[in-house]
């Protein structure tokens, strides 16, 4: 056998047995005994990280998506071996997915380098489950490329067209203000998720499938069709055939992912109005090959990127109608003035190629505006510091109501997510209208694990009277499905002693979306005087055991993507 055999196709990564020619034989032994030949097990091995699961219904279309991988994966002549690793369906997961967004990265990326593989397909979809690919493959150092589930089409219920989830939280806020009764809420439940795929606006999932086509780790063109589409399916088979080609002659994950294409992925996520979860996201990603995202760089970009992208949660479209406008493609060819062009995607040609080739193609403007007249000035996400958030937090301003943008206002505490669902809603509650709502124990070290609870509720006598947004503010997430004036991900959190611990119901806090600035006025020596009482408070408990204890020795803050300090590059 050739040395190049060796380390490559099922020959790769052998099992020890200290005698390579016996685990060679053993291996291809145990491959025939799935039927496979000599002429297939000659080829090259193109893995697929398969996330089908009875707990996620976003990849309900993944054994039809699988068939055609492995077309596309045949027809150019590799052999296409599927591998469960864990997924991440959103709605099923508690507390909350981003806990086990590591767990699946550390599984797919180890999956990926202890099996014979010589280049991998990634099948991701919901909203973690990409970016935990992402960081896989950015640390496996296999080629890679991802395909996504794409996302769900709308229903529709009394004439309205509905999409989870920015849809869910509209129709529950009307129930919860009273305009809604249960059996309505009940026909709503039953319409807003019915087709396989991803949620069907800019949330989390289609913000990092568009950011995975920015950074060339998709093939162009796929990132919003419809999971439903025939296009899903020829996507999927024109993605098996890339793998092959990725396998003999790459790029590697290296080369796709560089400072400059993770800025030019920050510009989609602003000119989208994307997620506030991707900043973790692609600060994790980023991590993973040691590139640095600052949020005060984001802030630069932020302002010199215009909202493009008329969809919800910031809009009125849904993804549905973001492909028939043209899609990422459209979106690319905008701002092509403000991107990196020399990045190279998974094809193998530049983002310029790309481009110029797609040069002139129909854009539907009702759905993707032009430069010279966006539906923004500035991009939909900044970042907010000051003595609240000394690292930062980030403010979705696309999504919120710029009347609060520059407020001060009296605080209404919740010590946790316990507190909260206890008290917001008891009539007795002190709140007004011009209130701050803040949320303390929701980041990534708290029991909570970081939840997407940073979209507190209206307290339901408010919702009554008519208020329908509020300043919120905690280091928790929110889901890329939601809207408010909502200050999120503020860092340090408050369970490892971050400002926001000391904060108190009657403090006064100021908000300056203008100066990008998030501040706690209280006097110095009371914040000491407060920081001292909480010192001698005991700490919150570690959890004794599993993954649960490893997750809280080792998360990391928001501002460098919640990852593991052990898996950072
Ligand atoms: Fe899977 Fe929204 S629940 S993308």
């Amino acid at each position: 056998m050739t040395d190049k055999a060796q380390r490559h196709g099922l020959a790769r990564g052998l099992t020890n047995y200290g005698d390579r020619g016996f685990s060679l034989y053993l291996r291809r032994s145990f491959a025939k005994s799935m039927g496979l030949s000599d002429a297939a097990l000659a080829r090259p091995v193109v893995g697929i990280a398969y996330t089908a699961s009875g707990f996620n219904n976003c990849h309900r279309n993944f054994p039809e998506l699988l068939e055609a991988v492995k077309r596309g994966v045949l027809m150019a002549g590799g052999l296409p071996l599927e591998f469960p690793t864990i997924s991440l369906g959103e709605v099923f997961l508690s507390p909350t997915s981003l806990k086990f967004r590591n767990l699946m990265a550390m599984d797919t990326e180890e999956m990926i380098t202890a099996q014979p593989i010589d280049s991998v397909v990634l099948m991701g979809g919901c909203d973690k489950t990409v970016p935990a690919q992402l960081m896989a493959a950015a640390s496996a150092g296999v080629p890679a490329i991802q395909l996504v589930a794409g996302p769900m089409m709308t229903g529709r219920h009394e004439g309205e067209r509905l999409g989870a989830c920015t849809d869910c939280r509209r129709f529950w806020a009307r129930f919860r203000a009273g305009a809604l009764n249960a059996a309505g809420i009940a026909a709503v439940e039953d319409r807003l998720a019915t087709t396989a795929g991803t949620c069907a606006v800019m949330g989390t999932a289609s913000t990092m499938a568009c950011i995975a086509e920015t950074l060339g780790m998709m093939l162009p063109g796929t990132a919003a069709i419809p999971a439903v589409h025939a296009d899903r399916l020829r996507a999927a088979e024109a993605t098996g055939t890339a793998a092959v080609r990725l396998a003999a002659s790459g790029p590697s994950v290296d080369e796709v992912i560089t400072e400059e294409s993770i800025e030019n992925a920050l510009r989609v996520l602003l000119a989208v109005g994307g997620s506030t979860n991707a900043v973790i996201h692609l600060a994790a990603i980023a991590g993973r090959l040691r590139i640095p995202v600052s949020l005060q760089e984001f802030n630069r970009l932020s302002d010199t990127t215009p909202v493009l992208v008329n969809l919800k949660p910031t809009g009125r479209g849904y993804m549905e109608d973001f492909f028939a406008a043209g899609g990422m493609g459209a979106v690319l060819r905008e701002i092509r003035a403000l991107l990196n062009l020399e990045c190279k995607s998974v094809t193998g040609e530049t983002l310029r190629q790309r481009l110029d080739a797609e040069a002139g193609g129909w854009v539907d403007r009702n759905t993707i505006a032009s430069l010279d007249d966006p539906f923004e000035g500035e991009g939909g996400l900044v970042a907010l510091f000051g003595s609240l958030a000394p690292r930062g937090a980030i403010l979705k301003r696309a999504a919120a109501d710029r009347l609060l943008f520059e407020r001060e206002a009296r605080a209404v505490v919740f010590t946790s997510l316990e507190d909260l669902a206890a008290r917001i809603d008891d009539p007795q509650l002190d709140v007004r209208p011009d209130d701050a709502l803040i949320l303390r124990n929701a980041g990534p070290c708290s029991q909570a694990a970081m939840p997407e609870a940073g979209c507190l509720p209206i307290p339901k006598p408010l919702a009554r009277a008519g208020v329908r947004d509020m300043i919120r503010i905690s280091d928790a997430r929110m889901s890329g499905t939601a809207f408010g004036t909502i200050v999120l991900h503020v860092t340090p959190e408050s369970s490892v002693g971050g400002p926001l611990a000391l904060a108190r119901t009657g403090d006064r806090i100021r908000l300056s979306v203008s100066r990008r600035r998030i501040d706690l006025l209280v006097d110095a020596a009371e914040l000491d005087r407060r920081r001292a009482e909480l010192s001698r408070q005991p700490s919150p408990s570690i959890p004794g055991r599993g993954y649960s204890r490893l997750y809280h020795q080792s998360v990391l803050q928001a501002d460098q993507g919640c990852d593991f300090d052990f898996l950072k590059g």
